[in-house]
C-alpha cells in the first residue's frame, strides 16, 4: 500500500505539471486529478478477501479535514475532537496504566493495519503499534521516524499524575480527540489495538521503571 501511494504521488506530481502549463486553470485540472487519485488507489486493490476497500471511504472527520485541507476553522475542529473523544473505550477493570513491559512490545511491534493481516483464516494475528515509524522512543534505538514529537523521556517530563494518564490513553486510542486532523492514526478507534494494549503502551510511556524514561 505504500509504495502504490508513493506512486500515486509521482504521477499526480507530473500530471498536475502538465495540466498546469497546459491550461494554467486549477478548478477543473484538482477535480481531475482528484478522480485520477481515487481512481489509481481504487485499481491497486485486488479483488477478493482481506483487500478492506472500505478503508478508501473517508469518515466525516477525515471529509472535514480534507475539506479544510487540515485547518479546519476552530468551532469546526472542536465538534470533531468532541465526536471522536465520545467513541472512546476503556479496559473493563479500569486501570489506564497496564504492565510496560508488555507495551514496550506493542510499542516495537511493526504488523500494524497490513492488508492480509485482517483475513478471518489468520485470527491469531498480533498487531502492534508501529509507533517507532513516526516516534523517538528508547534512547538506544537509533532507527525511528519524526512525522510525530519525540517520546523519549515522556513520562520523566510530565510526571504520572490522572490527567496525564488520561491524556496519553485517549491520545494513543483517538489522536483525533486531541487534535482534529492529527496524522496519527486512530489505534484504537479503528481496532488495530485493543483497550489492553493501550493501557500497557500508556504504563510504557508513563512507568518510572520505564527504558522510554531512562
Ligand atoms: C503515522 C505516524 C504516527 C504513528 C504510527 C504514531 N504516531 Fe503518535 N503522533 C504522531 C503525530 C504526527 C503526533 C503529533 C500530532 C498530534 O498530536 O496529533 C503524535 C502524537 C503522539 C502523542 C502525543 C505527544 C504529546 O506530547 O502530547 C503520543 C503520546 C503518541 N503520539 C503516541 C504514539 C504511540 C504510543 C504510537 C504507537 C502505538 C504512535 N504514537 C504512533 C504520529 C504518529
Amino acid at each position: 500500500m505504500k509504495r502504490v501511494l508513493v506512486g500515486t504521488g509521482v504521477i499526480l506530481s507530473s500530471v498536475g505539471l502538465m495540466v498546469g502549463c497546459a491550461t494554467g486553470s486549477t478548478t477543473t485540472a484538482q477535480t481531475d486529478l482528484d478522480a485520477l487519485a481515487e481512481r489509481t488507489l481504487r485499481e491497486s486493490f485486488l479483488p477478493g478477501p482481506g483487500q478492506y476497500l472500505s478503508r478508501l471511504q473517508q469518515d466525516e472527520a477525515q471529509k472535514l479535514c480534507t475539506q479544510y485541507r487540515g485547518q479546519p476553522p476552530k468551532p469546526v475542529a472542536e465538534s470533531i475532537e468532541a465526536k471522536e473523544k465520545s467513541h472512546i473505550a476503556y479496559p473493563a477493570d479500569g486501570k489506564l496504566m497496564g504492565d510496560w513491559k508488555e507495551g514496550a512490545k506493542v510499542f516495537n511491534n511493526g504488523f500494524a493495519y497490513r492488508i492480509g493481516h485482517f483475513i478471518p483464516s489468520n485470527p491469531k494475528a498480533v498487531r502492534g503499534g508501529n509507533c517507532y515509524a513516526c516516534h523517538q522512543g528508547e534512547a538506544k534505538e537509533v532507527a525511528y521516524g519524526n512525522l510525530g514529537p519525540s517520546l523519549l523521556h515522556y513520562g520523566k517530563v510530565r510526571g504520572t499524575g490522572d490527567a496525564v494518564v488520561r491524556y496519553t490513553y485517549e491520545k494513543i486510542y483517538n489522536a483525533k480527540a486531541y487534535n482534529a486532523c492529527s496524522q496519527m492514526p486512530r489505534l484504537g478507534h479503528h481496532g488495530i489495538l485493543s483497550p489492553k494494549q493501550i493501557a500497557d503502551l500508556t504504563a510504557y510511556l508513563l512507568s518510572p521503571e520505564s527504558p522510554i524514561n531512562q
